[in-house]
């Protein structure tokens, strides 16, 4: 297994297949990485409600952020299109309480009826997708009335990439809406790009939190302070200006059913092709429309569309 993701999707891999052979919780492990992850979460435990129904972390990896939710909801999914780093969220988090479910799918095809969420987060996923349009919209389906969607992208216009692009050192101008990919895992949008996709597909403007450390004060913090996180002061400030290479947004849909009653998952399930409700027939889905099945293996739902 590499560290890194492959340059490109080669052998007719699909997109969720990018991580099958990479390390990706390793990669959480570097030593400047550990004040970033640090301050993710801070910001993300600060951006979520308290508590809840249901949350559903898309694109959630190896589950690096399931303390941050793990017990402000009843129920917890953990969806991704990675079996690998589903495994790893299962072996690490599969016991730690009742009512976590793994469910492997497409972000754009959500095997979830209308309404079933009332929080929906999704950190590090939108450096993936080029067309936002189709992934906003599924989410805003499949959360309720007065619903959270909390996510982060990589911020094309942040501090650093202005300071490049005004010494010339940076081609690409910051300040157009076009998304930039540095790196084919590594999608950047502009906040007001960000903003339009939110806005037709439902949901208000964002509130936002800017995640940025500067590694020689963390260090030093660390050092003397040994407490507090580097980077949570003004945090408020450079998401406010949209400064931030990494932003967290918090927003609301704006008109949504009531939230969808019941603490069964299968009541939720439907075929991510035809939006049909999945027949439960010992242990395989069925879409009794298309005559799909989508099984279970080894306590990981595999309702990856194609
Ligand atoms: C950079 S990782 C972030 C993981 C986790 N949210 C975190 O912050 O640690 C991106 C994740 O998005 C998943 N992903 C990318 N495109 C996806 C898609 N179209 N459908 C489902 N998952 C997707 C990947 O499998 C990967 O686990
Ligand atoms: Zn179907």
């Amino acid at each position: 297994m590499v560290k890194k993701l492959p340059v490109s999707l080669n052998n007719g891999k699909k997109r969720w297949e990018l991580y099958d052979d990479v390390e990706y919780d390793a990669f959480w492990k570097d030593w400047d990485k550990n004040f970033q992850d640090k301050l993710e979460k801070y910001l993300i435990s600060k951006m979520l409600p308290t508590r809840g129904l249901r949350v559903i972390d898309v694109g959630c990896g190896h589950g690096r952020l399931f303390e941050c939710y793990r017990d402000r909801f009843h129920t917890v999914i953990l969806f991704d299109g990675s079996i690998n780093l589903l495994k790893k969220a299962l072996n690490k988090y599969g016991k730690s309480r009742d009512n976590v479910f793994f469910i492997a799918g497409d972000v754009n095809l959500l095997p979830f009826r209308e309404a079933s969420f009332d929080c929906v987060l999704m950190i590090r996923v939108l450096q993936h997708l080029f067309e936002l349009e189709n992934t906003f919209s599924e989410i805003y389906r499949v959360m309720s009335r007065a619903g959270e969607f909390v996510f982060s992208y990589h911020n094309k216009q942040n501090a650093h990439r202005i300071l490049n692009w005004f010494l010339g050192r940076e081609t690409d101008n910051p300040f157009s809406q076009k998304s930039k990919e540095v790196s084919p895992a590594l999608v950047s949008h502009h906040p007001a790009y960000i903003e339009k996709g939110l806005h037709k597909a439902g949901f208000q403007r964002p509130y936002y939190l800017g995640a940025v450390y500067l590694k020689q004060i963390a260090r030093l913090r660390e050092k003397i302070l040994s407490r507090g996180v580097s980077g949570s002061h003004w945090a408020r400030f450079m998401g406010k200006l949209w400064l931030a290479p990494w932003m967290i947004g918090r927003t609301r849909p704006r008109n949504r059913p009531e939230l969808m009653l019941g603490s069964k998952l299968t009541g939720l399930l439907v075929c991510p092709i035809c939006r049909v409700s999945v027949q439960d027939i010992q242990g395989t889905y069925l879409c009794p429309a298309c005559d799909r099945k989508f099984n279970i293996q080894e306590g990981i739902l595999d309702f990856r569309p194609y």
